[in-house]
């Protein structure tokens, strides 16, 4: 055990029997790296603590890859521009499921895979959940063809660990809303923000639901505080899955 503390540790005993490293299958995984994957509605904060746990990581020594879906490698930037882009209203449910697998399988091979290969912490803005929960609870596509269509898609490399930062759907919405105006992304990034209230709220429905059913891998993180109090959570909670691990 490297970074967590005596006291952690012992915090996280209490909690390891739900929290084993998710076996890999065939991928060859070094024993030092971690797969952290960070979701939440739009607005969580998720973005933003995902940034300062990575700061955190890398003060303690990791090396640390940051990523996103859509967007993660450079095939995925493009379909990124295509599937956020508020003038596509015209995209329907399936096309828009294939676009994201497109961008989950080449981002899983050519960004995670080999990160975690050489032994780093791979910290993603979203991942295969965010599928699950947008195009399955909130589009409506059947759960369990999305769940084999991710198999597929991220080929066993799975998430040891899912933080998920839950937030009222109006609140995360307005949030994001006014960042979109702020950075004038509201044309080329606001496809999702302007789906109305009732799609967002069956969205946060749909994380806690998905969470409560994979307790061994996501952490339910309240985002309706302040961001420190939020980093904290979010920061312990890694601390104890980094005990559980032996990093
Ligand atoms: P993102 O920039 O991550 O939004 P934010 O920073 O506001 O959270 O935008 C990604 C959008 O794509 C987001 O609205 C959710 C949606 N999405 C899906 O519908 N399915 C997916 O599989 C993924 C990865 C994202």
């Amino acid at each position: 055990m490297r970074a967590a503390t005596a006291q952690s540790a012992s915090a996280a005993s209490d909690v390891c029997h739900l929290r084993r490293r998710i076996p890999l299958g065939h991928i060859f995984r070094n024993g030092a790296s971690m797969f952290i994957t960070f979701e939440g509605m739009e607005g969580s904060g998720k973005s933003t603590a995902m940034a300062r746990i990575g700061k955190w990581l890398e003060d303690s020594g990791r090396e640390v890859v940051y990523t996103r879906e859509p967007g993660g490698s450079e095939l995925g930037n493009r379909l990124r521009a295509i599937l956020l882009d508020s003038r596509n209203s015209d995209i329907v449910p399936t096309a828009e499921l294939f676009l994201y697998l497109a961008d989950r399988a080449q981002h899983t091979a050519g960004v995670v895979r080999p990160a975690l290969e050489r032994g780093a912490f791979v910290l993603s803005d979203r991942f295969a959940d965010s599928t699950i929960v947008y195009q399955g609870y909130g589009r409506g596509l059947d759960v369990a063809a999305l769940e084999n269509l991710n198999a597929i898609a991220v080929d066993g490399t799975w998430p040891d660990l899912t933080l998920l930062f839950d937030l009222d759907a109006a609140t995360g919405l307005s949030r994001a809303n006014a960042r979109n105006v702020a950075e004038g992304k509201v044309m080329t990034e606001g496809r999702f923000e302007a789906e109305g209230l009732v799609f967002h709220t069956r969205v946060r429905q749909g994380f806690l639901a998905w969470a409560a059913k994979n307790p061994a891998r996501f952490a339910v993180i309240d985002a309706s505080r302040d961001m420190d109090a939020v980093f904290d959570e979010a920061k312990r909670t890694v601390m104890n899955r980094l005990a559980c691990n032996d990093l």
